[in-house]
């Protein structure tokens, strides 16, 4: 009989648990709690170790009283998929499931796992049977049907949905049950209360689940543990109860003193914050996109107009969006409340012009590069098709290595189809799924190969992490993230390395105007977005 495997990043294979294993892992877990809470420890279970759940399940086995002891026992629960599984045996051994850049996150875990001993990890769902409050941090999509436009997408409840189902067969009833995912608006009010209920009442059970919800603002990076802990939070629950429990859970498990907590009347309330921060900040970077190209048209260098514009302290968070903008909130959370609007709230109206515009905007932005990389060629003398071209970042922004949605992906999906062969170079992304297993990541009939022609060789694409290596003959090189690697590359340096003079572009306003300069001197073709100045620069040169 074949064996299921789940196979870890690093390649480690873990046989997936066999239906007799199950009783055993509970029995085993019940022991542990019951010690557990005889030292009168709180016991937390975390539904969904990704990203996101993988820390704050740390964060809240880190937790002490007032007099420095553990005060809370974590469980990190997480489904035997094959895709996700290993993640539990990792956990188990004290090892970090999510690569961090943040040096905080792996000595934390190991911490709690090996020294405190509050943290431990499951893939049985009976474990919420043991529950005092269960966290949830499993992932709430949104699917986009076509580039370029949010609104025929639809949001994909399916792994929150079953996770509620699982949560109300097994809590107790008075376990406190805290929404952490990014949900559409109305979400714990109108979906998961009532489906809660519904198996309550199946249960014989007479009181109300204590639902709350609480949104993460956590930043990937070199501060991913501050991000969660040390930062101000915004909860709400479902009646008086909730809400109390909820605040005294997270004033215990974070930084509250320092990071005051907003309580807000109502979950939708707390839904709504999450997806109006994001859409705001998804449209003050898609504004910029048509400054952008006005710039690149009338000899203007877009990255000195927002410099000059925030050192006014009211426009000080200005950021140039580059390629497109990724990661995995911006793209999606504004497609979460058009779509809540409609489907949850039971509006037919259509209210929303700006935040879908932003989104499709963004999305999109990345499509251009490909045209300025053919220009940047063709003044070389050399077509797109068949030309060798270097990406430089593979990830969403600088000096991380989440390759979620990032702008890099449309930017060689566009060179692809053009014809360009692609290499890619990025010191933090080991392998790019997103490419290497396009038929079923994110998901199967999900990547984004399928708005586009001539996909199939990206498949190929492996990161390259040594970056002369990579440099080594491309006839193109595009800056596409601003990690640190390439922010002082020097001009000089650099065409030596590829051996002969190359199109450079810009994407994110990285080149100096002496490095703009010295490329031309050394006979390249330097291109930018939102850097019209660039052709004055060019003109200088020539006229010498
Ligand atoms: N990653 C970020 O930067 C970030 C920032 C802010 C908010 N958020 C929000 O946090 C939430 C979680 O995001 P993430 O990045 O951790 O996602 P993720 O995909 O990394 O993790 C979700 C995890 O939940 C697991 N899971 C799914 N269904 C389950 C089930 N029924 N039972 C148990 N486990 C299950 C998955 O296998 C996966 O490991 C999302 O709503 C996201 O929008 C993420």
């Amino acid at each position: 009989m074949s064996e299921n495997f789940s196979i870890s990043p690093s390649g480690e294979k873990f046989p997936l648990p066999k239906p007799e294993d199950y009783k055993k892992e509970f029995e085993s877990l019940k022991k542990r709690v019951e010690l557990e809470r005889a030292k009168k420890r709180e016991i937390v279970v975390v539904m969904g170790v990704g990203f996101v759940g993988a820390v704050m399940a740390a964060i809240v086995a880190d937790t002490v009283d007032k007099k420095g002891k553990p005060s809370k026992f974590v469980i990190g629960m997480q489904r035997p998929s094959e895709r996700s599984f290993w993640k539990i045996p990792l956990l188990n051994r004290g090892i970090s499931p999510v690569k961090a850049e943040d040096p905080e996150v792996d000595p934390m875990i190991a911490r709690c796992v090996k020294d405190k001993k509050t943290l431990i990890a499951t893939y049985t769902y009976d474990v919420l049977k043991l529950a005092d409050v269960v966290v949830v941090d499993v992932q709430c999509d949104y699917l986009k049907e076509d580039l370029g436009n949010v609104r025929s997408g639809q949001t994909d409840m399916a792994a929150l949905e079953s996770s509620l189902h699982v949560i109300a067969e097994h809590i107790p009833a008075n376990a406190l049950v805290l929404i952490e995912t990014t949900v559409a608006p109305g979400t714990t009010e109108q979906v998961a209360y009532p489906i809660m209920k519904k198996v309550f009442r199946k249960r014989g059970i007479k009181s109300d689940p204590l639902l709350a919800h609480s949104y993460e603002r956590v930043m990937p990076g070199r501060n991913y543990v501050a991000s969660i802990r040390d930062f101000w939070r915004v909860c709400s629950g479902i009646n008086e109860k909730a809400k109390k429990r909820v605040e005294k859970f997270l004033t215990e498990v974070l930084n509250t003193e320092k990071f005051p907590l907003t309580v807000m009347d109502r979950p939708i309330e707390s839904e709504t914050a999450k997806i109006v921060e994001n859409s705001y900040r998804a449209t003050i970077l898609a504004f910029l996109d048509e400054w952008s190209l006005f710039a690149e048209r009338n000899g203007v260098d877009l990255i000195k107009v927002i410099k000059a514009i925030k050192m006014r302290p009211t426009h000080n968070n200005m950021i140039f969006p580059g390629p497109g903008i990724g990661g995995y909130c911006l793209p999606k959370d504004g497609g979460l409340g058009l779509w809540a609007y409609k489907h949850i709230l039971g509006f037919e109206d259509d209210i929303f012009k700006i935040t879908p515009m932003a989104i499709d905007i963004n999305d999109t932005r990345g499509l251009h590069v490909g045209q300025l990389t053919r220009d940047a060629l063709r003044n070389m003398g050399q077509p797109i098709a068949g030309a060798d071209v270097l990406v430089l970042g593979a990830a969403y922004r600088e000096d991380v290595g989440d390759t979620r949605y990032s702008g890099s992906e449309i930017v060689i999906r566009k060179l692809a189809e053009m014809g360009a062969e692609i290499r890619v170079h990025d010191p933090y992304v080991e392998h790019w799924w997103e490419f290497e297993q396009q038929d079923s990541f994110p998901g199967v009939g999900q990547s984004k190969s399928r708005f586009f022609r001539n996909q199939e060789k990206l498949k190929e694409i492996r990161i390259e992490q040594n970056l002369e290596k990579a440099l080594a003959n491309a006839e193109a090189v595009i800056l596409a993230v601003p990690h640190k690697a390439y922010l002082k590359m020097d001009p000089d340096k650099v065409v030596k390395t590829i051996g002969h003079p190359a199109a450079i572009i810009d994407c994110f306003g990285i080149l100096t105007d002496d490095n703009i300069r010295r490329y031309f001197q050394l006979g390249c073709e330097v291109k930018g977005l939102g850097r019209g100045h660039i052709q004055r620069i060019k003109e200088e040169i020539r006229k010498k």
